[in-house]
């Protein structure tokens, strides 16, 4: 161990000063001292030991179900051509040749364009490509965006949305240097488009890049789209939705029309720029990945400043995307998830997930009126409540959060009804409040 005294000896003897100048410690001279860097062994046994608790998980946005056996088949499938066995690579993007063979473009390339129908994006106007998470789907959307605007008007834009934003919103506000401006929200925790306005009334000279939430992480407010368009008519903007979890199952309910790309009543009216989707969230993809979703004439737009900075002959083209390389695997994998098949699948577990969360509010309203439940729309498959107290918390990893309503902050938690809950879970989950309430 590298004790204080021992700290302090070797600094005496010069072995630290010889380390000065912001270079790491000499390790190669300290051979053969006491150095102990407390490693604690990995185990596989304990990993078993938590998953067998997946089905308890409440709190966050994932579905922890696991996908059928044909999904692993189409695993295998995918390995023995290579894929996932050695080191292919996505970089660029999947509309364009790749000088390098080993990607797979091809399935990135069809399962957007199978997502971009299903959000109503005409399939000769889809571009997008398979990111990391829904975090990178938002960098690029508002990167898309802050690209476009600055070169439509000369100014960088300033950014709107709401304090219920996810938080990585004000983290890539940060990395692409924007200035916020908060938007106020109404009563169910969405955007005010009235306050939209009145914002964008006090910054008459900048452009507006706009992130709407469809479906807000703590509360699951859905931002008013049509009337966020309309509070932007007379300004130079760009909207991109961040639909990280609603985005999964709103297209099959009758929710779909909030992450439509054009107007249901007037297919002429384009509703938004670009739209994020995580796909380990609704979909239960086994790792962290996310649908980023636009149109070629945005990207076009867009790429025309993008390759001013970036030289096509290295790859062949301008890749468009802020990360080089890119994972090849799990566009083949999410593939699976965009069949004819997945899809059905997809449907069936939207409307047991709004027919869940309708069962848990009205249990949760008669049984337990002091927890003040709340769901903020009849879309939401979020409901929160005052904190039941700390064992229900940790058995079913709920999410907490001090939250300020009708004037009182109070400590409050979340369920987030996903695919794989189900009656025996509610019940379970029921039946221990009324015994954290005794
Ligand atoms: C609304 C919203 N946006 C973005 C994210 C981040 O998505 P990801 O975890 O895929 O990066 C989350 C995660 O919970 C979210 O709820």
């Amino acid at each position: 161990m590298l004790t204080r005294r021992r700290f302090l000896g070797y600094s005496a003897t010069g072995i630290l000063t010889a380390a000065s100048g912001c270079r790491p410690l000499d390790f190669e001279q300290l051979s053969g001292q006491d150095v102990h860097v407390p490693v604690s062994q990995p185990s596989l046994r304990e990993k078993g030991e938590i998953a067998r608790r997946k089905h308890q998980f409440l709190g966050y946005p994932v579905n922890m179900n696991t996908p059928p056996d044909e999904f692993f088949l189409w695993r295998q499938q995918l390995r023995s051509v290579g894929i996932g066995d050695f080191a292919y690579n996505n970089v660029g993007i999947p509309f364009k040749h790749s000088p390098i063979p080993f990607n797979t473009h091809d399935f990135e390339r069809e399962l957007i364009l199978r997502f971009g129908e299903i959000y109503g994006f005409s399939p000769a106007d889809t571009w997008g490509f398979l990111s990391h998470s829904g975090t990178d789907s938002n960098m690029h959307g508002m990167y898309m965006g802050r690209t476009i605007l600055k070169s439509r008007t000369g100014e960088v834009p300033k950014c709107y949305f709401t304090k219920e934003a996810h938080y990585s919103i004000q983290i890539l506000r940060d990395l692409l240097g924007l200035e916020t401006v908060y938007v106020d929200t109404l009563p169910d925790a969405s955007m005010d488009p009235e306050d939209l306005r009145r914002k964008l009334a006090d910054h008459p000279d900048h452009p507006a890049l706009v992130v709407a939430t469809i479906g807000t992480t703590f509360k699951g407010a859905i931002d008013p789209v049509d009337r966020i368009q309309k509070a932007l008519q007379e300004r130079e903007s760009y909207l991109h939705l961040d639909a990280a979890l609603f985005g999964g199952y709103l297209p099959h309910t009758s929710g779909r029309g909030e992450v439509l790309h054009v107007s249901p009543q007037d297919p002429g009216r384009i509703r938004y720029d670009s739209i994020a989707v995580s796909c380990h969230k609704f979909f239960g993809f086994p790792s962290p990945a996310g649908l980023f979703i636009t149109t070629q004439s945005i990207f076009e737009e867009f790429n025309q400043q993008y390759s001013r900075i970036h030289d096509p002959e290295y790859i062949g083209h301008v890749p468009g995307t802020i990360t080089c390389s890119r994972d090849a695997v799990k566009p083949a994998e999410f593939y699976f998830f965009s069949s004819p098949e997945s899809i059905a699948r997809q449907a069936e577990d939207a409307h047991a997930v709004l027919y869940h969360t309708d069962y848990l509010l009205d249990q949760l309203q008669s049984r337990f009126p002091d927890l003040h439940s709340h769901r903020v729309n009849d879309l939401s498959n979020t409901i929160f409540f005052k904190n039941p107290g700390q064992w229900v918390v940790e058995k079913y990893s709920l999410a907490t959060m001090h939250l300020e309503i009708d004037g009182v902050t109070q400590d409050y938690a979340h369920v987030v009804v996903m695919p794989h809950v189900d009656r025996k879970l509610l019940t379970e989950f029921l039946t221990d409040l009324d015994q954290a309430a005794s």
